[in-house]
């Protein structure tokens, strides 16, 4: 049962996606614009529902009925497979980057760690994911808000939550605790984006 909630997230957002593409390409160009413009600004369905008033950050509890970004498949030295990373994030946010080539304000990106398995199938060496292992979070922040706090720098709050108890958020530091892992990808605002499918303008 796992396994079929996992792949009906991304099937259910990236169907929700193609519906927001079709409502912009009928809705004609001098309409289309501004209304990309606007969303471009700020997005706060996911910063909302996360983000206290001091900074504090809570595990998005329904990120997988959100939009799909892509994801990862890790193998080891050996060559076995090590884990499926998926990111996720709000589809407003997805329309923002299209549009503009950056994150928005209040936009929330989760990454969720899955251990996996493989065997040798007709297919090559296949894997599937398994049990959650911890859940990565970044929300965009071009404003500074929480100056001071630990969790917040370089234009992001960072968040880390284990799966034996995802309502704690782990990350104390994001300078140690994240970014030096990110630095490859500073470039483009500390996020891999050359990974992502659905962040390419169609
Ligand atoms: C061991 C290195 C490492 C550490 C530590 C690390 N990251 Fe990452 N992170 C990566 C890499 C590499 C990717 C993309 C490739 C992958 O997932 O395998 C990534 C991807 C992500 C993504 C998906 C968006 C993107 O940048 O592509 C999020 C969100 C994220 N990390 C958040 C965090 C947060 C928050 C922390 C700290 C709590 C953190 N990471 C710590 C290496 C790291």
């Amino acid at each position: 049962m796992r396994q079929l909630k996992l792949i009906s997230g991304p099937v259910a957002a990236f169907a929700a996606l193609g519906l927001v593409a079709c409502g912009g390409s009928t809705g004609g160009t001098s309409d289309a614009a501004p209304a990309s413009s606007s969303a471009a600004q700020q997005s706060t369905s996911g910063y909302d529902t996360i983000v206290s008033e001091d900074g504090a950050i809570s595990f998005p509890a329904d990120y997988k009925t959100w939009a799909h970004m892509g994801s990862w498949a890790v193998v080891n030295e050996g060559g076995e497979g090590n884990g499926m990373h998926n990111v996720f994030t709000t589809p407003d946010v997805i329309e923002a980057f299209k549009a503009t080539g950056k994150f928005p304000d209040g936009a929330v990106l989760v990454k969720e760690v899955l251990a996996s398995e493989g065997t040798e199938l007709t297919t090559g060496s296949a894997n599937w994911a398994t049990d959650p292992q911890v859940w990565f979070v970044m929300v965009k922040d071009t404003q500074g808000r929480f100056e001071g706090n630990g969790l917040w720098g370089n234009g992001w709050g960072w968040a880390l939550f284990n799966a034996d108890a995802p309502t704690v958020q782990v990350a104390s530091d994001f300078n140690n605790d994240c970014l030096g892992c990110h630095v490859p990808a500073q470039d483009t605002d500390w996020i891999y984006t050359y990974a992502y499918p659905a962040l390419k303008a169609s």
